[in-house]
């Protein structure tokens, strides 16, 4: 059977992926945040996974507001990345895993977990800034992303917004649906986006390092209490796009020591964590979890 490995926690902030394409990683301003990655390119390319089921929110590039899914899932072959303003982002087209894809939504709606299937989908920073985060830089044409992903895209732009707990439980959902396939597969779950940060309006700029630090700890240590949060503590505590930390719960709920919303097994082991302020108008924040 498939089976979840591990985890990996990540901001996806876009002018990461500006940095990278424009060659400023080593500029005095970006070297330190690329210096948190240097464990983890090493650490994927030891646990190299068969697929990636990747949470990461859309910012109105594949859906405008005529469409607005709160769950969506990719069950495409391949995703093209998004031209976001700047033309898309030079790196290799995303192949998908429709075979898993159709499998999890089956699995997850059964579960009564209402998903949007898209079968036709571009990505932008959301899914592709974590990729070269993890993956490292690629060459367009002649590179290529370590595995299939599988885009799943949550709602986290336009509100009403899911419920951090509501994440937790489809996090276990998904997990599963990812142990009733048949093939024996290793697979990650990434959570993206985070932590605080808020782009407009009189707080624009707003950090918050004591809650992401709360946040941190809770996520990887006491993931009940996580869920909990409710969705006003984020907006109000870390910002309006804080509320993109939601997706993190989706791939904590996932771990092996959660089971029917009670922690039943051995914490995941933590093999990274890292925090810098700041890149662009965010924290970036970052995690890797190992199940036992
Ligand atoms: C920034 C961060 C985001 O998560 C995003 O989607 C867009 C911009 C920023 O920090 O500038
Ligand atoms: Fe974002």
């Amino acid at each position: 059977m498939a089976k979840i490995t591990a985890s990996v926690y990540t901001s996806h902030v876009p002018a990461i992926g500006a940095a990278l394409d424009l060659g400023k990683t080593q500029e005095p301003y970006w070297q330190p945040v690329f210096k948190g990655y240097e464990y983890s390119k090493q650490w994927l390319k030891g646990n190299k996974p068969d697929v990636i089921f990747l949470v990461f929110n859309d910012h109105a590039t594949a859906f405008s507001l005529e469409m607005i899914p709160t769950f969506a899932i990719g069950t495409a072959a391949q995703y093209q990345p998004a031209d976001e303003g700047w033309g898309p982002r030079p790196v290799p087209v995303v192949q998908g895993h429709p075979d898993l894809a159709g499998h999890i939504a089956q699995s997850v709606i059964q579960q009564d977990f209402d998903l949007t299937i898209v079968n036709k989908m571009d990505v932008d920073h959301g899914l592709t800034v974590p990729l070269s985060l993890m993956c490292g830089e690629q060459d367009p044409l002649q590179g290529a992303w370590p595995c299939p992903v599988i885009p799943f895209a949550v709602n986290v732009v336009q509100y009403p917004v899911p419920s951090g707990q509501r994440c937790f439980n489809l996090g276990q959902a998904i997990r599963k649906a990812v142990e009733s396939y048949d093939e024996d597969l290793n697979v990650q779950i990434w959570g993206t986006g985070g932590m605080s940060h808020q782009l407009q309006g009189p707080r624009a700029g707003l950090i918050n390092k004591e809650f992401d630090k709360m946040f941190l700890d809770k996520l990887i240590a006491d993931p009940l209490a996580a869920a909990a949060i409710p969705h006003i503590d984020y907006v109000r505590e870390a910002g309006s796009e804080g509320i993109e930390l939601v997706m993190w719960l989706i791939a904590r709920g996932a771990m092996s020591d959660i089971q029917d919303g009670k922690v039943t097994g051995p914490a995941p082991k933590l093999k990274h964590r890292f925090y810098h302020v700041p890149a662009s108008n965010t924290a970036v924040g970052h995690a890797i979890l190992e199940n036992q």
